[in-house]
């Protein structure tokens, strides 16, 4: 065995790269529950590819065609309806995970000097994964995918002078037909996943450049011992494999339980409406998006102009790109802020599960009342991020981690 792999070493750095990003990746030894999530998103996101596989397998992209094909996969196919539900509850997971593995950033300031790329990074993961579940929405053609498609594209036709051109070029026609069916299929299955596969990695190799934070925020690298491994660092494996494995058996409880006794997740995972298949002459009485994109709906609707919101949703997403250097903080973890950092950040998760429920909710003008309060609280967030960052008083950092 170790002759084979002396003569792969000397063609390919197989050894090297298993010590440089497991064996000898020294991890903190303090990583707690949030630091299972960026495993857990690997793990997701391999069962969406798997599972996508299948389903293209037995899946047919046509207008005609389409609504049944799921039928088909949900009845006919062999484990088909497993598939299925693995798939389109794991775009939820997907989220779940995402979200929880942002707040962590947030909540111990991961995105901080010379953090700053793997968020990047991670941001544009999240703007490719929201294109992903959006296109991947369109392709069950039913109610929902039609006019929830319907609805977001027509969005672009807002910007001046090119909107109504946009909005054709995207669809490839005058209204959502089987020809946006089919590119939307071709961006899902093929294009989107090789550019979220590829960011992972860019993701993952600007996170072991530098070495991963911790929930204390100190740098492991500061003290050493004579071999040059950090006193507070462990191998990422096994110690970190193996605790990992932890949350995934954990996760996958929970994850198949619903996949097998609440898919549906009260219309929440899979909507009501995309049970019927697309009509273009019947508008559903509501349009809502799927949970995960509410919060940025309820943004959009809470503004009355429509180019207005349309700016605003942009602009909720695009600040975060930013967020490194709004932080003004000397210190990372909220353990070591001020008390202004907790209260924003609080503030900030409280509008954001907020606007998520509006965005869900048909609008009253009590509703629209409170969305615009929430917007309001989101963006103050980030714009006053840089006062209060650099105002309050913040607590000593300690010099070596605490556990
Ligand atoms: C497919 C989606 C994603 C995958 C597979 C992924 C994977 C990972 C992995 C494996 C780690 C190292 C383990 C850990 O610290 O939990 C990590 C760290 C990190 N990720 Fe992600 N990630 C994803 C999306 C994102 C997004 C959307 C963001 C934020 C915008 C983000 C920001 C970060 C940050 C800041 C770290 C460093 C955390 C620290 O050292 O404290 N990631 N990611």
């Amino acid at each position: 065995m170790s002759k084979f792999m002396d003569w792969v070493d000397a063609r390919f750095p197989a050894t090297k790269m298993w010590e440089d990003h497991l064996s000898k990746y020294y991890a903190p030894k303090n990583f707690n529950f949030f630091y299972f999530f960026g495993s857990l998103a690997l793990l997701v996101l391999v069962n969406q590819i798997v599972t996508g596989v299948w389903l293209t397998m037995s899946y047919t992209p046509s207008a005609e065609e389409a609504f049944a094909s799921v039928e088909y996969i949900m009845r006919d196919v062999e484990y088909g309806s497993i598939l299925r539900l693995l798939h389109s509850t794991g775009a939820s997971a997907f989220f779940i995970v995402v979200y929880l593995h942002m707040f962590r950033g947030l909540l111990y300031g991961s995105y901080q000097k010379p953090r700053e790329l793997v968020w990047v990074f991670g941001m544009l993961i999240y703007l490719a994964l929201m294109a992903e579940a959006f296109m991947g929405y369109l392709l069950p053609w039913g109610q929902m995918s039609y006019w929830g498609a319907q609805v977001i594209i027509s969005l672009f036709g807002a910007i001046p002078v090119i909107g109504n051109d946009l909005t054709q070029w995207i669809r490839g026609d005058y209204l959502i037909s089987g020809i946006t069916l089919n590119r939307f299929f071709a961006l899902h299955v093929v294009a989107l996943p090789i550019v979220i596969l590829g960011l992972v990695v860019l993701h993952i190799l600007a996170l072991h450049e530098v070495g991963s934070n911790n929930p204390d925020g100190v740098d492991i690298k500061k003290h050493k011992d004579e071999n040059g491994i950090p006193l507070d660092g462990i191998a990422f494996h096994p110690y970190y494999t193996v605790k990992d494995i932890v949350g995934v058996v954990v996760f996958l409880f929970i994850f198949c339980f619903i996949v097998f006794f609440f898919p549906e997740m009260g219309g929440y995972f899979l909507e009501k409406p995309n049970f019927e298949q697309a009509n273009p002459f019947k508008t559903p009485e509501h349009i809502a998006p799927v949970w995960y994109f509410t919060p940025f709906y309820a943004i959009l609707r809470a503004i009355p102009d429509k180019l207005m919101g349309v700016i605003a949703m942009g602009a909720a997403i695009a600040v975060l790109f930013v967020l490194p250097w709004l932080d003004r903080s000397p210190v990372k973890s909220m353990r070591y802020k001020g008390w202004m950092s907790k209260i924003w950040l609080v503030v900030f998760c409280i509008s954001f599960v907020i606007l998520g429920i509006l965005g869900v909710l048909a609008p009253t003008p009590e509703r629209t009342l409170v969305s615009q309060i929430c917007t309001f609280l989101y963006f103050a967030y980030f714009i006053l991020m840089p006062f209060y960052t650099r105002l309050e008083k913040t607590k000593p950092v300690p010099e070596r981690v605490t556990g």
